[in-house]
């Protein structure tokens, strides 16, 4: 069965075919970072306007490399939500439409979701992976979402925490805007950390070990500490765009001597060391047989490195550490099209409690 997806969640515009949950037989993402690079971060209006633009060459890119026409998709897929409001509208009505004129089923996929599907993908031409075995404990990490899970099967889902307040991925970009490294900030934190020493600074570890949450806003303010000796008061003036009235970034200024790559490295590790420690812990005492990561913070090297580590050195030899390949870690369509034909063998249902959208009726 060839799914095509559709992913407009936040500001990459995709497009995927997947034939079976596994294969990809096309992944097409037009990213939209150079329009809200200006602005240090997403304008979610400039990104809704970005995906009306993108959205039918995109589908029409996924479908060429996929060597298919409408004739040869049997369903389509496309994330519902959680998103931007204004940027999942273009994908949903996009679908909705492509859907009605073309007489295949709509399947709406959970973000999240697809971001732990992405686990089950193969790259175009490579044999997909084997299925990852159940429990499943998995790490999700992205721009809006810190989560631990146990996945017991196909669509079970128990929460075991999550963060209470900012994101793994938005406390990278966070900091990175304060270190004025630019946007988006986990790729811009992991290159600066590269040449540092991740001992150099002591930074928060916020919640007691035993914790199965995360909490990370009180790093941002440590960082903030550490890097202030060296900043130089603003005299700018702020910039306003005359179109659409947004306000520009200006990148904070730095004296000479700002330990940079020693900054990065000690937060990054701040990042990291809570990640590992609650998900190694939760997996050992659910008994689960694989750790698996997902969402756009498990392009992170040293998260993946260090993850693959201790499921090695702290689980059974019986464990196994699971990782998309990288080009599935970030937003991307090839998982909205896998994931969709899990929910399709599980009849369309949820499956994943939105706690913070309800479900749009698409039908
Ligand atoms: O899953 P994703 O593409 O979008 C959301 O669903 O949020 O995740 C984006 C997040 C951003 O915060 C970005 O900074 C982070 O993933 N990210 C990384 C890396 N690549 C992307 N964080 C750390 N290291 C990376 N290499
Ligand atoms: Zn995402």
């Amino acid at each position: 069965m060839n799914i095509l997806g559709i992913e407009t969640s936040c500001d990459e515009t995709a497009a995927a075919v997947v034939t079976g949950g596994q294969r990809v037989r096309s992944s097409v993402v037009s990213s939209q970072i150079a329009r809200h690079q200006t602005y240090g971060g997403v304008v979610p209006e400039l990104a809704a306007r970005g995906h009306i633009t993108a959205i039918i060459p995109v589908v029409r890119a996924a479908l060429a490399e996929a060597g298919l026409d409408r004739s040869g998709i049997d369903a389509i897929a496309v994330t519902e939500g959680p998103g931007l409001a204004g940027s999942l509208l273009v994908g949903v009505n996009v679908a909705k439409t492509l859907s009605y004129a073309w007489d295949r089923p709509l399947v709406a996929v959970n973000h999240l979701e697809s971001h732990v599907y992405a686990n089950w993908l193969g790259l175009p031409g490579e044999a997909p992976p084997h299925a990852p075995r159940f429990p499943v404990l998995c790490l999700l990490v992205s721009g809006g979402h810190t989560e631990l899970l146990l996945m017991m099967g196909h669509g079970q889902y128990r929460h075991l925490g999550r963060t209470l307040d900012d994101a793994a991925g938005e406390a990278f970009d966070k900091a990175a805007r304060l270190l004025g490294l630019g946007y988006p900030g986990g790729p811009a934190i992991q290159v600066a950390a590269a040449g540092g020493d991740p001992a150099a600074f002591d930074l928060p570890r916020a919640l007691p070990a035993g914790s199965t949450d995360f909490s990370y806003s009180g790093l941002k303010t440590a960082l903030l500490r550490l890097a202030a000796p060296w900043r130089i008061e603003d005299q700018r003036a702020p910039l306003v765009n005359p179109v659409g009235g947004f306000r520009e970034h200006q990148p904070p200024r730095f004296r000479d001597g700002l330990p940079v790559a020693d900054l990065a490295a000690s937060f990054q590790e701040a990042i990291i060391d809570p990640l590992v420690d609650r998900t190694i812990r939760a997996a050992r005492e659910s008994g689960a047989r694989t750790v698996l990561l997902a969402g756009g913070v498990s392009a992170n090297t040293r998260l993946r490195e260090r993850l693959a580590q201790a499921v090695a050195s702290g689980l059974g030899s019986d464990s196994e550490f699971r990782v998309p390949p990288f080009e599935y870690c970030t937003d991307n369509a090839a998982m909205v099209a896998g994931a969709a034909w899990y929910v399709l063998r599980r009849g369309g249902q949820a499956g994943w409690e939105t706690d913070v959208h309800p479900r749009l009726p698409l039908a």
